[in-house]
């Protein structure tokens, strides 16, 4: 049995200003004709799979659900988090519905954010990490990492556990730039991929060793959650008293059962302009473009237009990101911190 749990609560605020608060990156078609949540339902589809579960925030639980709907997936369970506290609590939620309603199984737990290149090796890397998974470890996908990026999670790959995993000797999440170069530099590290495979049971296990106020509070939302339609809404007063906590943070860095998989799938976490820059289609300047835009003189930047003509000359690395209120535009080596400027908003309102 396999469950694939579907993480759509982000805010996806590294995309500003095309991704808003009220429109995250999931739901945006980034890459495709389809949305990042859809193309990752459409990943699930060769696996054989009891049912396959979302965890969004309420507000956005229309979204969802048209959006699956758009796609004739009716078979969706819809855990609804009445706000944010981030993945470790979100997937106690799925846990804990999943050991009440199937006793246990395997989760597959995913980022609706995602770009997957290569399905046929993601399939395969999918396969090995049951394996492992079945065997009570928490299983993680591992990228080899092409840069020190401070965004990821960082993976030491220990002992060979057979030939398609190894043990975890150490998790670090999103390090600083010293220690990510030094990563790099090791080889014997690998990108965190921000999938999951494990046992309902074992995360929950897991939980209560290491964030046992996390269980506590989503164990006293989850028995006051109330079903309308599709949507599971978790109990809006206790889930509140969640700390908020990534998985990463909360039972990664500390576990000592975490194995990973080192998977070569096209994979990428189109979390920040520059990650946009590198999956997307370049004219032969390096070009990334999209809407009405004239370039001349200009090289490896990005430009997005939506609603406007946006020109440019004689720039270099540049992005420039065009939505009806608010023009950004950036370096291409500092688009990460497009969060200061989505936090001063959120100071004005
Ligand atoms: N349901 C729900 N609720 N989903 C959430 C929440 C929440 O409160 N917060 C985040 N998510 C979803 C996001 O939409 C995304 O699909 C996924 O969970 C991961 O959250 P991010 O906020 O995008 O995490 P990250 O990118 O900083 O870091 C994670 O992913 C990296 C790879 O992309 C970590 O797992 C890193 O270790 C990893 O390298
Ligand atoms: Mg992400």
């Amino acid at each position: 049995k396999m469950i694939p749990v579907i993480m759509a609560g982000g805010s996806g605020t590294r995309l500003w200003p095309l991704s808003r608060a009220m429109f995250p990156k999931q739901f945006l078609n980034v890459a495709s004709d389809q949305s990042m949540l859809q193309e990752t339902v459409s990943r699930t589809k060769n696996w054989s799979v009891d049912e396959t579960m979302f965890l969004c925030n309420e507000d956005h639980r229309f979204l969802v659900a048209e959006q699956l709907r758009a796609m004739n997936e009716n078979s969706a369970r819809i855990i609804l988090e009445p706000a944010g506290r981030n993945t470790a609590p979100a997937i106690a939620l799925a846990a804990l519905d999943i050991v009440e309603k199937h006793g246990d199984s395997l989760m597959m737990v995913m980022a609706a954010d995602h770009i997957i290149e290569n399905q046929p090796a993601f399939d395969v890397a999918v396969e090995q990490a049951k394996a492992l998974a079945t065997n009570d470890k928490l299983v993680t996908f591992g990228i080899v990492p092409t840069a020190p990026e401070t965004g990821y999670g960082y993976i030491k790959r220990g002992n060979a556990i057979n030939e398609n995993g190894y043990d975890v000797e150490a998790f670090v999440e999103k390090p600083d730039l010293p220690t990510a170069e030094d990563y790099l530099a090791s080889k014997d590290y690998y990108w965190n991929s921000g999938m999951f495979m494990f046992k309902a049971s074992l995360y929950l296990s897991e939980l209560a060793k290491f964030s046992p106020e996390i269980l506590t509070a989503c164990k006293a939302a989850y028995a006051q959650s109330a079903s309308d339609l599709d949507f599971v809404r978790a109990g809006k007063e206790e889930f509140l008293a969640s700390p908020d906590d990534s998985i990463d943070y909360a039972i990664m860095e500390k576990t000592a059962l975490a194995a990973v998989v080192p998977m070569d799938a096209g994979w990428s976490d189109v979390g920040s302009w520059s990650a946009l820059w590198d999956v997307d289609t370049k004219c032969e300047n390096g070009n990334a473009t999209n809407g009405d835009v004239i370039l001349t003189g200009t090289k490896n930047s990005l430009v997005h237009a939506t609603s406007r003509l946006v020109t440019t000359v004689g720039i270099e690395d540049t992005v420039i990101v065009e939505t009806k209120d608010a023009v950004m535009v950036a370096h291409k080596d500092k688009v990460q911190d497009v969060k200061a400027i989505v936090n001063e908003l959120k100071s004005r309102d």
